[in-house]
């Protein structure tokens, strides 16, 4: 490489890096001197680092891979027990993460039922499913109302995602302020034809008593519902294999 007094040349473009002697803006004490001796980049240089600045903003800019809740992040169709009483579900489900693609008019899933029956589980597989191609928000909606009432939250994460997961609809203790909220999230979405999931305790017929007339409305007339009515899989889980019945419809 050429030096020259003041510098050196690049021995790419040719043009000289050169060193510049940069005053002190302020006064310094006589040991650090009254200046320092810089180098000015040329082209290469700052289009290399421009680039590094780029791909150190990209990568930030993607979500965190994975937006679920830890017990959450291993929960797969492959390891979900299809029985009669949640088949449909399940095929549901799984359809809807298969063809994810295709849709385009926001539909997205409402899977409602008993305590323990899966739905949870049925919706992190579909988020599992989704979240390498996807960016897939997950909230807890209690606990995201809850935040909402003591601190900013803010909702352009939840609306900009491909897919959102609401779970728990409708046990969140319901006041006008809260159907609110909600409003603005599922309205958001569907506005934008952003697909979300549900799952929630409450049927169908129940759920607009929780959540307010304008949410229910959106709710049953824009997402496929599937309902299940079946075992609790934590309880049938905890019980003797024994003294326990099959797993299978309760009704
Ligand atoms: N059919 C199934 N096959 C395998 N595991 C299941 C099945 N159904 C439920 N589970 C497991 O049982 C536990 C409870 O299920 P899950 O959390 O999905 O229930 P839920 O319907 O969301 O209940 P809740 O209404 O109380 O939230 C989880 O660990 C889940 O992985
Ligand atoms: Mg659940
Ligand atoms: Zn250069």
């Amino acid at each position: 490489m050429r030096r020259s007094r003041r510098g050196e040349i690049c021995p790419d473009c040719g043009v000289e890096r050169h060193k510049i002697y940069k005053h002190h803006p302020i006064p310094m004490p006589a040991a650090v001197g009254k200046g320092l001796w810089l180098v000015t980049d040329c082209d290469c240089i700052k289009k290399e680092r421009a680039l590094k600045r780029a791909q150190r903003e990209a990568m930030l800019a993607i979500p965190p891979s994975n937006p679920l809740p830890l017990a959450l992040q291993g929960k797969t169709f492959a390891d979900f027990e299809v029985n009669p009483f949640n088949k449909r579900a399940y095929e549901g489900s799984e359809q809807f993460a298969r063809n994810f693609a295709k849709v385009k008019d926001g539909k997205g899933v409402m899977l409602s039922g008993d305590p323990g029956t899966g739905k949870t589980h049925l919706a992190a597989a579909i988020a599992n499913e989704l979240r390498e191609k996807y960016s897939v928000a997950f909230v807890y909606v209690p606990l995201l109302l809850e935040k909402m009432r003591t601190s900013n939250v803010p909702l352009e994460p939840l609306l900009a995602a491909d897919l959102l997961i609401m779970d728990d609809l409708g046990s969140e203790r319901g006041t006008e302020w809260t159907q609110e909220r909600l409003l603005i999230i599922v309205d958001g979405r569907l506005s934008n034809y952003k697909p979300t999931v549900f799952t929630t305790n409450y049927h169908p017929n129940d759920l607009e008593k929780r959540v307010g007339t304008r949410v229910a409305s959106r709710l049953l007339g824009n997402n496929l519902d599937l309902h299940i009515s079946g075992t609790d899989y934590r309880l049938w889980k905890t019980a003797s294999p024994s003294s326990r019945p099959p797993f299978s419809p309760l009704r």
